[in-house]
């Protein structure tokens, strides 16, 4: 279905999350059929460059981003027309009258602060002192969305003095992941799983954000984050909002974004033994790997480029059920899932049953999107009755056939939503803060403490020490594979 026609400035537009991720998925897009034809997408940075050079830019990315089995040169050259190039200085006033010029006041307005952090106000206030964003223009912000409740919400006033929280756009990526959105599919549309989904029935919940990759290029940033904050304060606690939060009475942005802040808010401190942080050393296949303070190039860094920890939702539903988080770099396999383990049955009239488990609803953000609920079930055969668990399996490419494999990127989805005006996927300003002021007080302890994160092998499950996170509990994490 095509979205209103739109003007989209790409502030940042020579960057590499453009490059990478949002020109290439507005491709996606128009090859979709979203894209009406008087829509433009407008690309803006300090780089000098004019329409060709940008388009040339962009054909590159597609090129390198996009399949060769999805696109064409016809379809290319149809969606390089709607392509324009501004250069702008966000910290002066050059290019500003020629991005006004080039606005039209009648269709969507979308702004993508596709920048560093510390230029939003500045981008934000020159869009308003030069008359370009209409009053119902909507401004796209990535994360970093600071990196303490301090900082946080010192942007989120700069954002405020020139833009409603209605027309602000958080991203959060993870969001627009297909299975995430299927997390409230299924949790909302069935009535299946409802009447187990609390402390009764749940045993504990895992979640894995599980990466091969190291810090790559962004070892300046990365340093100065650590998983902490730049996966769990973000990613992973909104999967944990969306698996534990109340149904909301409708799916609408404020209702959802109400439930989640619930969540937040119920999160309970966590206790220093409840927290394992990791470093990966040099070595791991091949032995040759660098080790992180090698690519961050800051031999004492105390960074953990892994956490796990058990947290604890103080609520109703949910008390006495741990949520088990992990996340780090050079592991085994890039597996990101989110697992919820129900408890053992009252009584097992087997007696007692060597190859029991218990009931398992894993949903698998990637790769090989999908969910798989393990039940057991008796062995075929003549052999009496004996237990076996299987799989119902449901691998969204395989159930949806050929289009299904085709699953959208998180970004195509997200920038689709804000032309769309649904904020439903986005974070509001006020969760970002309650995140922040979780996550504050635990790095806080770590610092003052002068904890060093344990080293584990690239290519391994992360530190020895977080088996026992969950073995001292009578628990064990899920295989990586
Ligand atoms: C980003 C983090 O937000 O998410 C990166 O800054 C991380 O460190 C990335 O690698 C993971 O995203 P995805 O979509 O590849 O799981």
């Amino acid at each position: 279905i095509p979205v209103d026609p739109f003007d989209l400035v790409v502030f940042g537009a020579t960057g590499d999350l453009a490059r990478r991720k949002i020109l290439p998925g507005l491709y996606r897009r128009f090859v979709a059929g979203q894209i009406p034809e008087t829509s433009r997408i407008i690309g803006s940075a300090r780089t000098e460059m004019d329409d060709q050079g940008f388009r040339a830019f962009v054909a590159e990315a597609i090129a390198e981003f996009i399949d060769a089995k999805k696109r064409d040169a016809e379809s290319i050259a149809r969606f390089l027309d709607h392509l324009r190039y501004v250069s702008v200085d966000a910290k002066g006033d050059s290019g500003w009258p020629e991005l006004a010029a080039l606005i039209r006041p009648d269709v969507v307005q979308a702004y993508y602060f596709s920048v560093a952090p510390s230029l939003f106000g500045d981008l934000a206030e020159r869009l308003h002192r030069h008359g370009i964003a209409s009053p119902e223009a909507r401004i796209v912000v990535e994360k970093p969305f600071g990196r303490d409740l301090e900082t946080a919400k010192a942007l989120n006033a700069t954002l405020a003095a020139h833009f409603a929280e209605s027309q602000i756009y958080r991203i959060d990526h993870y969001l627009g992941k297909e299975t995430v959105q299927n997390l409230m599919a299924v949790r909302f549309a069935n009535i299946l799983f409802e009447p187990l989904w609390n402390a009764r029935h749940v045993d504990h919940v895992q979640i894995t954000v599980s990466e091969t990759v190291g810090v790559g290029g962004r070892g300046a940033y990365y340093d100065k984050s650590g998983a902490m904050r730049d996966m769990v304060q973000n990613h992973l606690m909104q999967l944990l909002c969306l698996i534990a939060m109340e149904a909301p009475y409708r799916f609408d942005p404020d209702a959802v974004r109400d439930e989640k802040l619930k969540v937040i808010h119920a999160l309970q401190p966590v206790a220093p033994e409840d927290i394992v942080r990791g470093q990966y050393r040099a070595g791991g296949p091949g032995g040759n790997g660098s080790s992180y303070v090698e690519d961050v190039d800051h031999r004492d860094s105390r960074t953990e480029s892994y956490i796990a920890l058990k947290v604890d939702i103080a609520n109703w539903r949910w008390k006495g059920t741990p949520f088990y988080l992990r996340t780090g770099k050079k592991l085994r396999a890039r597996a990101s899932e989110i697992a919820v383990v129900f408890k053992e049955v009252p009584h097992s009239i087997f007696g007692d049953e060597e190859g029991w488990r218990e009931n398992v609803l894993a949903i698998r953000l990637q790769p090989n999107e999908g969910m798989t609920l393990s039940v057991m079930i008796k062995e075929p055969g003549p052999g009496g009755m004996r237990l076996t668990e299987v799989p119902l399996d449901m691998s969204f490419a395989e159930a949806l056939g050929e289009d299904g494999a085709d699953i959208p990127d998180a970004y195509e989805r997200l920038i689709m939503d804000v032309i769309r005006g649904n904020q439903t996927l986005f974070m509001r300003g006020d969760e970002v803060e309650a995140a922040w002021a979780w996550t504050d007080p635990i790095i806080a302890a770590w610092e003052a403490r002068g904890d060093r994160p344990k080293a584990y092998d690239p290519g391994s499950s992360g530190p020895e020490d977080a088996l026992m996170l969950l073995h001292r509990d009578g628990r064990r994490w899920r295989e990586i594979r």
